[in-house]
């Protein structure tokens, strides 16, 4: 997939968040356990990333069109560590987008960007999210907890 271009976001304006509310509703297709609240909800959440992590907002492009997005975020604490560290809030490749390398272009852009400030990073998935525990594992992220269905994974290097 040569065509797919990783950006940082540089605006959310309402095309853009209606697009990336597309993206994260169809991606969690058969996951709605862990990210099928709704638009309502997915609104609210992208707006909430935007905010908080407007640095490390990046999307995938094919041509102009948004097919999948990372939030990465380089001030977050973390009770669990005691420290501030990086943190993955989402996550998503549009349904018809997956399993075409376009995962492993995102999460390796939000790698290095978050490896230049954090020596630990942190996420969240669903416990029977298979997939995507499998994607994180091959980069280096290990189980290091659960609360409720969600498995808390974490990413240790020195800087
Ligand atoms: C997880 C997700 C972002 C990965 O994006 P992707 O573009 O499909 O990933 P890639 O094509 O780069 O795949 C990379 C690896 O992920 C793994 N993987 C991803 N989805 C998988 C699935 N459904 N089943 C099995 N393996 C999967 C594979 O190990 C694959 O490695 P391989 O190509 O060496 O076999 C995407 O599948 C998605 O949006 N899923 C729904 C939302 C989600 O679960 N987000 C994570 C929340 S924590």
């Amino acid at each position: 997939m040569d065509d797919v271009k990783i950006e940082r976001l540089k605006r959310l304006n309402e095309d853009v968040l209606e697009d990336l509310i597309e993206v994260y509703m169809r991606g969690y297709e058969g996951l709605e356990e862990y990210g099928g609240e709704g638009r309502d909800y997915a609104r609210d959440y992208i707006k909430w990333c935007w905010k908080k992590a407007p640095d490390g907002f990046f999307v995938a492009k094919v041509g102009d069109r948004i097919v999948g997005f990372i939030v990465c975020d380089r001030d977050w604490y973390s009770r669990y560590e005691g420290k501030i560290v990086g943190a993955i809030h989402e996550f998503v490749v549009d349904k018809g987008w997956q399993g075409k390398g376009i995962g492993k272009k995102l999460l390796t852009k939000c790698l290095e960007f978050l490896g230049k400030y954090n020596d630990t990073i942190e996420l969240w998935v669903g416990e029977k999210n298979f997939g995507a525990m499998r994607l994180y594992e091959k980069f280096g992220f290990k189980k290091v907890g659960k609360s409720g269905i969600w498995i808390r994974m974490v990413r240790r290097q020195s800087l």
